[in-house]
């Protein structure tokens, strides 16, 4: 028998039931659950992150949908105490659904959301953030001046590296990857070079590429008109290409059993002595042990995690190398982008408990966060809206293209 685990409860007569494993930020959220006629309860217990027994005492008997958290383990045993409470909608707070066991989800027919769209900005910033941060050694500094060591301009004090005319590399050029390249082509004008299996045509064209109608022009373009040197692309036909020729390498692709480890020690080898490495996807994308012993024996190579292979912990070592930053997977964390989550995940799983049809394009997703008028009667984003089936036949067109 699972132990009760402690909640907060908001309109206690809703005639359904759903329940948040987590306390999540604003109030909109709530608010827009309540005007549906729900039953709102938000575990508050101190703990972080929930085992798989607390959230079945937290489904309990009934219970129409869970919103959840990448760090809990939703497989068999989560789905069948849902299904059995009658259950039908789960919803991540995320857009990566590692965490989720699809499978076992559609075996008991629950709907599994996700929150794309709203954190691609929030996410690509972070990860500009560690690659600059990385270059110019900024924590090493911070720590040097707060450890009272600072004693005067030197010349060689924390000289790091010029990103003007280096190149950047992007592993997985999606929506995160594509903002990402933006920002620092764009910022610090740097070449690019990425790998991913599809082209990303916008992407190009931003970079050098002539947009119509005339007189827009790319960025390129844009610098050869100011007499600056214009910045290029190149799409590499295999990983190995981006690693060996970029200066900064951003990793952004989806975590599965293909890209467990994409970055061993072997691929470590192949990168430049001094190349920056940021993570901001999941830690098991790269071997963190190698990455260790990498970091030791090239004092120049420097890296950005946000994410770690057995998170919350570090492999052993990591936290003693000065040129590590190493951040506690905060890259969707702006006010709102995570507002924006919570709205997105509550509305995948009110969606669903209405038999409201599915958005047609998840990185669109404006409509719901604005906080003026009400959402659309649609679920965001149903990541196995094809297995589950007949409930989600009917598709709304949306009107907006991709964010980029
Ligand atoms: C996600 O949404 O998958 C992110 O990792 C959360 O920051």
């Amino acid at each position: 028998m699972a132990k009760p685990v402690q909640i907060e409860v908001w309109n206690p007569n809703g005639k359904y039931r759903v329940v948040s494993t987590k306390p999540m930020p604003g109030t909109r959220w709530i608010n827009l659950l309540i005007q549906q006629d729900c039953r709102v309860e938000i575990c508050t217990q101190n703990k972080t992150i929930l085992s798989v027994e607390d959230i079945i005492a937290l489904i309990g008997d009934k219970c129409d949908g869970v919103i959840g958290q990448l760090t809990e383990d939703w497989g068999d045993a989560l789905f069948s105490a849902l299904s059995k409470a009658g259950g039908k909608a789960f919803s991540n707070m995320a857009v990566g659904y590692n965490n989720v066991d699809v499978n076992a989800a559609n075996r008991y027919g629950v709907a599994v959301g996700n929150t794309p769209g709203v954190l691609t900005e929030t996410t690509a910033e972070l990860a500009a953030t560690l690659s600059v941060a990385a270059a110019r050694r900024i924590v090493e500094a911070d720590a040097f001046m707060r450890g009272g060591l600072y004693e005067g301009w030197l010349p060689h004090l924390f000289v790091g590296n010029l990103l003007k005319g280096q190149t950047v590399g992007v592993i997985g050029a999606g929506r995160i990857g594509s903002a990402y390249a933006r920002m620092m082509v764009e910022g610090f004008k740097m070449n690019l070079i990425y790998y991913d299996l599809y082209q990303a045509t916008r992407l190009e064209k931003f970079v050098t590429g002539m947009y119509f109608p005339f007189p827009a022009y790319s960025y390129g373009q844009f610098l050869k008109a100011n007499g600056e040197q214009p910045v290029t692309w190149k799409r590499a036909s295999s990983m190995d290409e981006v690693l060996r020729e970029a200066d900064v390498i951003s990793l952004h692709p989806v975590l599965d059993k293909t890209t467990y480890h994409l970055v061993n020690k072997e691929r470590l080898a192949v990168m430049k002595k001094e190349a920056i490495l940021v993570n901001c996807s999941r830690g098991p994308v790269i071997d963190e042990v190698a990455l260790v012993e990498h970091l030791k024996a090239n004092p120049m190579f420097r890296v950005g995690l946000d994410v770690f292979e057995d998170e919350p912990y570090m492999k052993p070592g990591l936290a003693d190398m000065k040129n590590a930053i190493v951040v506690p997977h905060i890259a969707s964390a702006s006010k709102w982008t995570r507002e924006g989550m919570a709205t997105l995940a509550a509305l995948n799983v009110l969606g669903k408990i209405k038999g409201y049809p599915i958005w047609s394009n998840p990185n669109s997703v404006e409509a719901f966060l604005d906080e003026n008028s009400p959402p659309p009667a649609a679920c965001p984003s149903i990541v196995n809206a094809k297995a589950i089936g007949k409930s989600f036949t009917n598709v709304l067109v949306s009107t907006n293209s991709l964010s980029f």
